[in-house]
């Protein structure tokens, strides 16, 4: 595995090696086996696989939140070797944004609920620095986890505003043993909080044999009262939505995709996790 700094250093090397498909990881790195999965999938359909580890600056509304992301590069390096990674990009922020990016991006209606109502500009600050990655690395294929849903939705709508050619891949939620869907913000919480955590996925689980005989006001009013005793949890929301609008449902018939996305504070740290009800 190579370490570049620059685009055009990137792009050479990328040039240079006259494979016929690039795949690419776009991450902030702290990385985990969440991460992983994704790697070993793209190092897997690709002959070249590029993995990112860039934390964006322009996607923090919090800048608190910024300053205490986890910051771990020696030991995403070796997770990535290890992983079959061929090129860690690890540029600087003036690399990326050698002046300010002053482009606004327009998603409509996937971009005033949830994540980007709560984080205003978070979903303006991704896909300045995820189109300027695609353009730095040029990839067939790029991988995202589903974890962040309303990301991977911004991401397909940005993909086609822009006429990338890119297949944007989803995977799946890798989680810790509790349930707690893996995240860098994981390291954050304090060992007590962490175990607290796993009521997250539990609640989710637990909510889709609820939702069999209640409407979607009742399962939502469920969920939020299983955070509620608890003063280590504080709800920002829990939607349940349409998977492709993202637009939230009052019926579960209105759509053969139906996504329940939370968003809690277990402690000072925002966690996110989503199920499937239907789709
Ligand atoms: O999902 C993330 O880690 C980030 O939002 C991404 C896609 C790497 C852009 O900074």
């Amino acid at each position: 595995m190579i370490i570049i700094e620059k685009i055009a250093d990137l792009q050479a090397y990328i040039k240079e090696k006259n494979v016929t498909s690039v795949g690419f990881v776009p991450t902030m790195g702290a990385l985990h086996s969440g991460h992983i999965s994704l790697v070993e999938r793209c190092v897997k359909e690709n002959d070249l696989c590029v993995v990112s580890v860039f934390v964006n600056p322009t996607q923090f509304n919090d800048k608190q939140d910024l300053e205490r992301y986890p910051r771990t590069p020696k030991e995403d390096c070796d997770m990535l070797q290890a992983a079959g990674c061929d090129i860690a990009f690890m540029p600087t922020v003036t690399e990326m944004y050698p002046t300010e990016d002053t482009r606004q991006f327009h998603f409509g209606a996937l971009e005033t609920v949830m994540e980007g109502k709560y984080r205003p500009g978070h979903f303006n600050g991704v896909a300045q620095i995820v189109s300027k990655l695609f353009d730095a690395v040029q990839p067939q294929k790029a991988y995202f986890g589903e974890k962040d849903f309303q990301q991977v939705a911004i991401i397909r709508e940005m993909v086609k505003q822009l006429n990338y050619p890119i297949e944007i891949i989803a995977c799946p939620i890798i989680r810790e043993e509790s349930g707690l869907a893996r995240s860098s913000r994981n390291t954050l919480l304090t060992e007590e909080q962490r175990k607290k955590a796993a009521l997250i996925a539990q609640v989710l689980t637990k909510s889709t044999t609820f939702a069999q005989n209640n409407t979607v006001a009742q399962t939502i009013a469920w969920v939020n009262e299983q955070f509620a005793h608890d003063d280590t949890f504080a709800m920002d929301y829990y939607e349940i939505v349409d998977g492709n609008t993202l637009q939230p449902i009052s019926q579960w018939e209105q759509t053969d995709f139906v996504v329940g996305c939370i968003a809690v504070y277990c402690g000072k740290i925002r966690l996110i996790d989503n199920i499937h009800y239907k789709g």
